[in-house]
């Protein structure tokens, strides 16, 4: 049942692959998280901590996960559930109980991440049609975000409907939905062929833009230097370290499933060791050249040092968003051309977005087609059906933090959590040496033997310090909402968190029913 319907998808092409696998990396997380988080973390300084936890804990991490995902889907699986059951071998039923995780993380980071990539159509329109033009200072264009969100009109028992916001959602749902339903070579990677290279190029206009920009508050270069002049105290923090690792797993997409998920429509004999590092180099471009630019530049030209203090500190939509666009309108030259920047900037960030969105929503698609048999269009469209309903309560709870319970559970603390599960069951159970040789079926590089004492006895360590640091300082702060600065929100808080646990249990029940069902 299951190797039948995962056998007929495979990647067309390496480029195809390439560029999807870039595509799955390359997102919001690399144009609006890495830049605030470099300026908070010590500027220059950062891409010390960064450089290590990309080379101790990305890279192993992503051949990991590759070699995971092939060797699942050579035995007909695209989901971690199967895939951690073939890993330690079928008698012990505990391991795709595991893998519900690498189920659920990607499915519930998909639902929130969707509705705040549908923002970005959004403001893609709003460029064209010139909407946001005239909300020309931070607080003006502050509040038409807001007005967006629906913000202000919350009652306070129910936010009320944002109807913009939810046809944008609605579309953004409608259209993945469609490039799901087409499959992986179909769809997927045929999106990643025309919409990744259009982000860089857009991403490398804006870049060109932003650095030949005429003195306003300050130059392009102070921005430069704003964003990379080191601050060697930042090193002897932990907390900078934690930022570090933090964003090497977001940007790269680790400890979810869906990179599981795509490299199991490889070939039992295709490289995965050039290859994943390609696209790890790829992402890493786009995050440090462009992302590291394009942002952060602008509103200091803009808004001078202090300025773009204040508004990294507001948080990664008041830079990527609001800043942004009122950086659009201050453009020298007629408005039309803030206009065309405008649109650049934010459907680039809609389509690193939706190339992100689809990899989320693959390993849900691949447990429904191949443990229940269900055809793919069946299968996306009830994803997206899912997806539209439970988002409704991020569309409408917006304002109170709904969003953040869930990005913190699965998109910060989730990531990490698997990403130690996975390295135990690899390097532990698997064994080392037999996932070194699976590694290497096909490949066009021979990893560095010192990688093998890194994968058995660094990452995990690395891993185990992150965790045990959480325990010690957060875990008790979080797990009791003590952090929540708003006692208002607190219901719709531990709402959104039961809703997690509700779709956890709900996952296993279908894991279980899918494992009797082969009986
Ligand atoms: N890697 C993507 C980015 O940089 C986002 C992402 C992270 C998506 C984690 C899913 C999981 O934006």
């Amino acid at each position: 049942m299951s190797s039948d319907t995962h056998s007929q998808e495979h990647w067309a092409t390496r480029i195809g692959l390439i560029l999807a696998m870039a595509g799955n990396a390359v997102g919001l997380g690399n144009f609006l998280r890495f830049p605030v988080q470099a300026a908070q973390n010590g500027g220059g300084t950062f891409m010390i901590p960064y450089f290590v936890s990309f080379l101790l804990l990305g890279i192993p991490l992503m051949w990991m996960e590759w070699t995971i995902g092939r060797f699942g889907g050579t035995k007909g699986h695209g989901s971690l559930p199967g895939m951690f059951d073939a890993l330690v071998d079928r008698e012990k039923p505990w391991a795709k109980y595991l893998g519900v995780l690498g189920l659920i993380i990607p499915l519930i980071i998909f639902i929130y991440y969707t509705y705040v990539v549908s923002w970005m159509l959004g403001f893609s329109v709003f460029s064209i049609t010139g909407d946001y033009f005239g909300f020309a200072d931070i607080g003006q264009m502050r509040d038409f975000l807001y007005n967006f969100q629906n913000i202000f009109e919350a009652s306070p028992a129910l936010g009320g409907v944002p109807a913009l916001a939810l046809l944008f959602f609605l579309v953004t749902l409608l259209f993945l939905g469609w490039v799901l339903s087409r499959g992986i070579s179909g769809g997927i990677e045929k999106l990643a062929l025309i919409g990744v290279p259009m982000l860089f190029l857009f991403a490398i206009v804006l870049m060109v833009r932003v650095l030949t920009l005429p003195e306003a508050a300050a130059t392009p270069s102070q921005g430069l230097n704003f964003i990379w002049d080191p601050n060697w105290s930042s090193l002897s923090q932990p907390s900078v370290w934690l930022a570090a690792a933090g964003q090497v797993f977001f940007t790269l997409s680790l400890g979810a499933g869906h990179v599981h998920a795509y490299a199991s429509y490889l070939d039992a004999k295709d490289d995965i060791t050039l290859t994943g590092l390609s696209t790890a180099a790829t992402n890493e471009f786009a995050e440090i050249v462009l992302g590291g630019t394009i942002a952060i530049t602008a509103a200091v030209v803009f808004f001078g040092v202090q300025g773009a203090v204040g508004i990294a500190e507001g948080g990664t939509y008041d830079l990527g968003i609001v800043a942004m666009a009122v950086v659009f309108q201050g453009l020298p030259g007629p408005e039309i051309w803030g206009q065309i920047f405008g649109f650049f900037w934010f459907f680039l960030l809609f389509v690193g977005g939706v190339t992100s969105c689809v990899a989320l929503a693959t390993p849900s698609m691949a447990f429904l087609q191949e443990e229940f048999d269900w055809e793919r269009k069946k299968a996306s469209y009830s994803i997206m059906a899912v997806a539209f309903t439970l988002g409704l309560a991020h569309v409408v709870f917006y304002q109170f933090g709904f969003m953040n319970e869930w990005d913190y559970w699965a998109g910060t603390f989730g990531l990490v959590a698997l990403a130690t599960i996975e390295v135990f069951l690899f390097v532990y159970i698997f064994g080392l040496d037999r996932g070194w040789d699976w590694m290497h079926k096909g490949a066009d590089l021979q990893v560095p033997e010192i990688y093998k004492p890194v994968m058995k006895y660094v990452t995990p360590a690395f891993l185990a310090v992150i965790l045990l640091w959480w325990g010690g300082t957060q875990a008790i702060d979080v797990l009791l909402m003590q952090d929540v600065a708003d006692p208002e929100n607190l219901p719709y808080r531990w709402a959104s968190r039961i809703t997690i646990l509700g779709i956890a249990a709900g996952a296993c029940y279908l894991i279980k029913k899918a494992w009797d069902r082969r009986q």
